[in-house]
């Protein structure tokens, strides 16, 4: 996928106007609403069951179709999103309202929601979003590091915490559906998404879907800031040949079974609402046409009651040519998909799904049932009797709270894998050098789906880098001296810091088919430190473990710190020993990446097990 903006129409669907001339005549014809009773489906005390089968009876079939669409924000109004009776609209990554702010969110937000209310039956619509590692797409919110560093802290209570805290931050600026939590397994470090991945054994993220009680509350709707979480990508996406990015998990059923499927089964324990189809392909076949494992095992095996999703575009795919056809649609819906990620495309998807109803070859009993899903979860989330934003909640956006929640997050992420006394770091009368790409860029350290989808480069959004940290711990009689190519350094200093790794990325783009290494610019500053005789710490900022088998004599001390987001300080804390690392590895650190794939209990030999992690022996208060 080159752009997010790939399929975007510079022209307007002449459908969308045609829809909206029909809705004008509908909205004139209305009965007034004072003149009949209260119908049950706006009754907060009938059941949920009840309500859902009372609107169902006063819907069109225009209506339920609509309920099954999803559109980009940027490819439809909330004028042109009622009209064509949409059930919901997306921020696809990166994709912010003209003043990416809390207000400027609701604002937008609720512009859909009013839209959507003034429809003859009011059905509300339902706002998703990306918020990966905390609300991500907005300015200012806290953000928290990505999956694979929570998976590293092996604490799914404080994941639960974190999940509470972005469902605020996500529920303060309007939107009520998160797609996250990715429980994809990742097993082979190549995939660009590893990242996203809370660790290779499907345990990590069965522990990890605590984020799901955190992001919907014990039960969805029940406490203010409850947002629908999103257990994805169903099934496999981690489990890709070769770790290529929508590729085949060529692997047997017991074997996905085994392996993915697991933290899909606690999601549904969990009462997660939504689940979203993955883009990969399982034996050959696109996740997205694979009516026995969505409506088969997830549906009725694994009883999930809640609305499936598609994935962005994702249909397309399914015959492997650009754009959809009749047959994807029906193929998608048929194989049990309620709500279609069609960003730019809904007139058309309409069209097509109209047309394969009326020719009986998709049955009104499955669009009824996508309905019932869709409309149950919104009614569960209370979106009929509270549909627009909580603007209270944002006191906590981006606050301190939060952002001493992501710093522990950071503290607890980061991984020792090699010391030889160097570390904890003296906070008094000592002469400390920093350097590295990574040592002061706020961009790098957050990495993929931070305000872009992409990520990038750059003092994006507040917080305090890896440098500020260590700036503000070092203590009484210390210095820290920071230069990014390591330029400036002799033996005088007492240790050196070099913080490298990764630049951002996200799917598809992040992906490394020949293998990931420390780069150029990274071995030109280790090499710098070390022709000084200085004793190297070396903490690597990245989204996957680095290969760095030959680097490793040069290196006193080692620490994966992974992609730790806004809070730098987190990191400070641990190489000073405020915090006595307990930060164990979610993923086999690779010797080579010709080892790939690598996984705990397949015999190979990483460079650090699964599980590996190290404490300090003196110093340290934890
Ligand atoms: C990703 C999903 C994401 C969706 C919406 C897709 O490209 O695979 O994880 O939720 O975009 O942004």
């Amino acid at each position: 996928m080159a752009s997010r903006l790939r399929g975007k129409r510079s022209t307007r669907p002449a459908q969308t106007v045609l829809l909206a001339g029909l809705l004008l005549a509908g909205t004139a014809l209305a009965p007034m609403a004072s003149a009949t009773p209260s119908p049950v489906y706006k009754n907060p005390h009938a059941s949920v069951s009840a309500r859902v089968n009372d609107l169902l009876k006063r819907m069109s079939l225009d209506d339920k179709i609509g309920q099954m669409v999803q559109a980009e924000r940027g490819a439809a109004t909330p004028e042109q999103a009622a009209a064509m009776k949409l059930g919901s609209i997306l921020s696809g990554g990166g994709s912010v309202p003209a003043s990416n702010t809390p207000t400027g969110w609701a604002d937008m937000v609720d512009a859909y929601e009013k839209a959507a209310l003034s429809t003859p039956l009011g059905i509300p619509t339902i706002y998703g979003v990306d918020a990966v590692h905390g609300h991500n797409n907005v300015y200012g919110a806290t953000i928290f590091p990505h999956n694979i560093g929570l998976g590293a802290a092996g604490d799914p209570q404080l994941v639960e915490r974190i999940g509470r805290a972005t469902a605020e931050e996500v529920a303060s600026t309007g939107p009520q559906w998160d797609f996250s939590p990715c429980l994809c397994v990742a097993r082979d470090d190549r995939w660009g998404r590893t990242y996203e991945s809370f660790g290779e054994s499907p345990r990590n993220a069965v522990e990890n879907s605590s984020v799901i009680t955190g992001l919907q509350g014990n039960e969805l709707g029940a406490k203010k800031g409850s947002v629908l979480a999103t257990a994805k990508h169903y099934i496999g996406d981690g489990g890709t040949t070769a770790g290529v990015d929508q590729g085949n998990t060529q692997i047997s059923e017991q074997e996905l079974r085994k392996t993915h499927l697991p933290p899909f089964k606690e999601a549904i324990k969990r009462g997660v609402g939504s689940v979203m189809i993955s883009f990969s392909s399982f034996q050959g076949v696109r996740m997205h046409a694979q009516q026995y494992l969505i409506t088969d095992v997830l549906k009725k095996e694994l009883g999930f009651s809640g609305l499936v999703i598609s994935d962005y575009n994702a249909i397309n795919q399914i015959d492997g040519q650009d754009g959809f056809t009749h047959e994807e649609v029906r193929a998608s819906v048929n194989a049990g998909i309620d709500m279609f990620m069609v960003p730019w495309d809904a007139p058309q998807f309409i069209t097509f799904l109209h047309d394969e109803v009326a020719a009986g070859t998709v049955k009104m009993s499955r669009i009824d049932d996508a309905n019932k899903r869709i409309l149950g979860e919104k009614f569960k989330l209370g979106l009929f009797e509270h549909p627009y934003a909580d603007r209270s909640l944002q006191k906590t956006f981006g606050s301190k709270d939060h952002r001493d929640l992501a710093r522990q997050a950071v503290r607890e992420s980061q991984v020792l894998l090699k010391n030889d006394g160097v570390l904890p770091l003296d906070k008094k009368n000592d002469k400390i050098f920093v350097a590295g790409k990574n040592a002061n860029d706020m961009g790098n350290q957050s990495g993929g789906w931070t305000l872009t989808w992409q990520g990038q480069s750059g003092p994006v959004i507040p917080g305090t880098t890896i440098l500020d940290g260590i700036k503000s711990k070092a203590g009484k009689g210390s210095t820290v001296t920071y230069d990014r190519a390591g330029d400036g350094i002799d033996p005088s200093y007492e240790v050196a810091v070099a913080v490298v790794g990764e630049t951002p990325y996200a799917e598809g783009q992040g992906d490394r088919p020949s293998g990931f290494g420390l780069d150029a610019e990274d071995l030109a500053t280790i090499a710098k430190l070390k022709a000084t005789g200085v004793p190297l710490v070396v903490l690597t900022v990245s989204g996957r473990p680095l290969v760095l088998t030959d680097q490793l004599p040069q290196i006193n001390a080692l620490v994966a710190s992974w992609l730790p987001g806004s809070e730098g300080a987190g990191v400070a804390d641990v190489l000073f020993g405020d915090y006595n690392p307990t930060g164990k590895l979610s993923v086999s650190w690779p010797a080579s990446a010709a080892q790939e794939p690598v996984n705990v209990g397949d015999g190979k030999k990483p460079l650090y097990p699964y599980g590996y992690g190290l404490k300090y022996e003196r110093g340290g208060h934890h």
